[in-house]
């Protein structure tokens, strides 16, 4: 596999400041070099430019959207280039109204290859809200609305068609965060939900056997890992934590069957935020999952 990592530097979506710093963290906690190590050959793109965050209050129900709306068109460009090459992109965020970007055009290169597409949303939240149930007018909170077509029309449409994605290629994992508005609308919408009330009853493997299931030698895979997926124990370093995440045995677990079918393609690793974190520790540990989410374990396999 060729992977090629690409900074988004920027919280133009989140409530908070920080995110802006998640690519060089992740880089500094060796990420290059983990992925090296088990034999992938790994391409530094650098970081991608874009506005700068004005901090300004939310308008028509939404913070920076001409900011949001010029990263995500520019992180789709340059995901969307290296699909064509042939290369598993993997996007260092930023916050996660990046997903819009690197989805749709994950989505478009689906379409021009004849693949399906398998979107598997590591997170604490949803992240499928619109303007209208909006607590807070953070675009972060909105991606997955976005991608299936509810949202203003500039980001609806960066992926050229619309909408980018179906909500049935969508299997969310560790939800514990859902507001009022926002829960009816993904019952509405039939989002297929793996909440921790579901994880805890029934156990990380079952619940990434179910999942992970249905796909076949045509699937393409994306993981967009939202760092807050994890307990805030082992990852204190995002803006929004909520407690009761998954354990690292069971992030790992989760990481390890999505390796064990051989179908990722492209990925996110998103909201990880150095302002809040301690030593780089949250670093260290996505770069750990992320290790196993490419194949490492403890001894030969298979
Ligand atoms: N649901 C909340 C909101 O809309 C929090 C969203 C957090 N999203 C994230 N990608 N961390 O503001
Ligand atoms: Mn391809
Ligand atoms: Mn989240
Ligand atoms: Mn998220």
């Amino acid at each position: 596999t060729q992977i090629s990592l690409i900074g988004a530097p920027t919280d133009i979506g989140a409530g908070m400041r920080g995110a802006s710093m998640g690519p060089e963290a992740l880089r500094v906690a060796h990420l290059t070099r983990t992925l090296e190590s088990h034999g992938l050959q790994v391409q530094d793109r650098g970081n991608l430019t874009g506005p700068s965050n004005p901090w300004l209050p939310p308008a028509n129900g939404y913070r920076h959207l001409d900011e949001v709306v010029a990263w995500n068109q520019s992180l789709h460009a340059a995901v969307y280039a290296e699909l064509q090459l042939g290369r598993l992109p993997m996007v260092l965020g930023g916050d996660h109204c990046l997903g819009i970007g690197s989805i749709s055009a994950v989505a478009r290169h689906c379409r021009d290859t004849g693949k399906n597409l398998r979107v598997l949303w590591l997170d604490a939240h949803a992240d499928f809200n619109t303007n209208s149930l909006t607590p807070s007018g953070n675009l972060h909170g909105m991606p997955v609305a976005c991608l299936c077509g509810f949202g203003p029309e500039a980001l609806i449409e960066i992926g050229g068609q619309v909408p980018a994605i179906h909500a049935k290629w969508v299997r969310q994992i560790g939800i514990r965060s859902v507001d009022q508005g926002e829960k009816r609308f993904v019952h509405e919408q039939g989002l297929e939900v793996f909440d921790m009330r579901f994880i805890d009853e029934m156990g990380m493997r079952a619940t990434m056997e179910q999942a992970l299931s249905g796909m076949d030698d045509n699937t393409h895979l994306h993981v967009s890992f939202d760092v807050d997926f994890l307990d805030p124990a082992i990852a204190p370093g995002v803006g929004t934590t909520v407690p009761g995440g998954p354990t690292y045995r069971e992030a790992q677990l989760c990481m390890e069957m999505i390796a064990d079918t051989g179908r990722m393609a492209s990925m996110d690793v998103m909201e990880l935020n150095p302002a809040l974190d301690e030593r780089n520790r949250t670093a260290e540990v996505a770069v750990d999952l992320i290790e196993s989410l490419f194949g490492k374990s403890t001894l030969m396999r298979k």
